[in-house]
């Protein structure tokens, strides 16, 4: 297997709206990511990925574009994105920019020229339609919408002010590819590529819709036939000519896919984040994570990868509720299970991504109330469901599990103020939680879930096993221990973690070295609830 930097990478996502704010607006911006750099070196990461700062009216914070070379007001000016840039660099870190390349705000210049007449030279920029078919779009509702001008209807997957380019014009694939080429040009070292499954659709067969609501068409606007082409062709003209690293929201994308997407010989892009852990909670069933479905998914994972291609490891993101909210336990063992999760997935073949808040246990916000929620996605999903007559507890309960705005809420650096994020009210909420659960806090006790990730962003920067080193899944008698092993021709490490509140007898083989455990003393007859240890095997 090739040996690369980013392989032996690990990667922390900044919500950039949520991190730091600069100057008490209330809001995050680039000069607070800034201040900030020394608090990701003391975490031992090496590459920065940062969400959407460009020009934005923002209605889904940023992945709504309208200037794709310049930054939105409230984030700051070009000259503060060089100059973090240069502070990145200067630290010895690596930056990466969220490429958003299936659709624009409806106030991106190309839009406006797109929808200003029919014989417009952009109009084919558009997906522009007289018929609508019935897909819904992800963000709930139809995803076409009429315009009033031409009296057309245009296509938008997501919100209704965020249309998608039509990527079948040559004219529009090449307007991307510049732009991408001058953030390339700028030295940013590669990018996390927004809704890359969606941006071939399949019109064949196009459903009428008359009469019918809106359906998901999943397979019409996902992975469609063809769009390796487009990505070919995107990698060739771009990404290929510089080192950079690239990372695919491939939402859809199979094990059976690896070696065309992401295969070292003829992939696509370096990586991607695969969508089928999400899948294993339905959106209305409580907490918690059917361990055995876990182990078959990753596992199938990491063995369709070994040796011909590399995996992200991820357990957060901007898009999901808070982890330890979720297959952890954050009210009883919520110190044990945010940092068993975490050595669950840390230890895997791949490069790891950190979310912000994650690496100290952050939970869901308790917020009751539909009025302290934000996220566009969340609002749509309330309003169409109300509409269709269900009733607003049902609702709630399942925006109150499984909204967006839980990992958006305010970064907790300290327990007072507003939390040491802004020196004004912030834009959402912080979680009231952040008086006890916050960095300061952290810092100080050596068993605390930053300390601990700490530890473990350390242990694998030690040992080369724990980045090439080939995975296997290591029984117990357990369902709910999730143990493997690393081994190259040197080494062999034993990762397991307790993924509930049970207890499960078990010792360790002999002459098994403790490198790393979640709870302070060994007990050499059990692990605990949530309790994880990483071994040294003799080999
Ligand atoms: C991706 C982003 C999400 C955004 C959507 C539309 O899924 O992660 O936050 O809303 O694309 O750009
Ligand atoms: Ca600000």
């Amino acid at each position: 297997m090739k040996k690369k930097w980013w392989k032996e990478a690990v990667v922390y996502q900044i919500y950039p709206r949520s991190f730091k704010d600069s100057n008490g607006d209330g809001i995050g911006d680039l000069n607070g990511v800034m201040e900030k750099l020394d608090y990701l070196v003391e975490l031992g990461i090496d590459v920065i990925w940062i969400c959407p700062m460009y020009k934005s009216p923002n209605i889904d914070n940023g992945y709504d574009i309208s200037d794709f070379q310049d930054i939105m007001e409230e984030m700051g000016t070009l000259d503060d994105f060089d100059r973090l840039l240069d502070g990145v660099h200067k630290r010895g870190m690596k930056l990466i920019l969220d490429l958003v390349l299936n659709h624009t705000s409806d106030e991106h210049p190309w839009f406006i020229e797109s929808r200003s007449s029919l014989d417009n030279p952009k109009r084919d920029w558009y997906v522009w339609r007289e018929e609508p078919t019935n897909w819904e779009s992800i963000f709930s509702g139809p995803a076409w919408t009429f315009d009033e001008t031409t009296r057309q209807y245009y296509l938008h997957l997501y919100a209704e002010k965020q249309p998608d380019v039509n990527w079948e014009n040559p004219d529009l694939r090449r307007a991307l590819y510049d732009m991408t080429n001058w953030w390339l040009d700028k030295g940013v070292d590669g990018f996390r590529l927004d809704a890359i499954s969606h941006i071939k659709k399949d019109y064949s067969n196009m459903p009428n819709p008359k009469g019918r609501g809106y359906v998901p068409a999943w397979e019409k606007m996902t992975d469609v036939e063809g769009i390796l082409d487009f990505l070919k062709e995107l990698r060739e003209e771009t990404f290929a000519r510089y080192d950079v690293m690239t990372v695919g929201e491939a939402n859809g994308v199979t094990t059976d896919e690896i070696d065309e997407w992401i295969g070292e010989k003829h992939g696509v892009m370096d990586m991607l984040f695969q969508f089928e852990t999400w899948y294993l909670r339905k959106p209305d069933e409580p907490c918690g994570v059917n361990v055995d479905a876990l182990k078959g998914v990753l596992t199938r994972w990491q063995e369709a990868a070994q040796g011909i291609s590399w995996n992200a490891l991820y357990v957060e993101n901007h898009d999901r509720s808070r982890i330890v909210s979720t297959w952890g336990d954050d009210k009883v063992y919520w110190r044990e299970s945010a940092t068993a999760v975490g050595f669950m997935y840390f230890f895997m073949q791949g490069t790891p991504f950190i979310y912000q808040g994650q690496e100290i246990g952050m939970t869901n916000a308790p917020f009751e109330d539909i009025v302290l929620y934000h996220d566009v996605k969340t609002l749509n999903f309330y309003r169409y469901k109300k509409a269709e007559g269900m009733a607003h507890e049902a609702i709630m309960k399942m925006i109150k599990m499984n909204s967006r705005d839980h990992s958006r809420t305010p970064m907790q650096w300290q327990g007072e103020g507003y939390g040491g994020f802004s020196t004004s009210k912030p834009w959402l909420d912080l979680n009231p939680n952040y008086t006890w659960l916050n960095v300061e806090a952290q810092r100080q006790n050596p068993f605390s879930v930053f300390n601990l990730y700490k530890q473990m962003i350390a242990l694998r920067k030690e040992k080369e096993v724990l980045v090439y080193g080939t995975y296997k899944l290591f029984k117990t008698w357990y369902a709910c221990v999730y143990a493997y092993t690393r081994e190259d021709e040197k080494e062999k490490v034993l990762i397991l973690s307790n993924l509930k509140d049970e207890l499960c007898a078990w010792s360790p083989p002999e002459g098994a070295v403790l490198l790393l455990c979640n709870y302070g003393a060994e007990d050499p007859y059990s692990l605990r609830p949530y309790e994880a240890r990483v071994y040294q095997l003799k080999k």
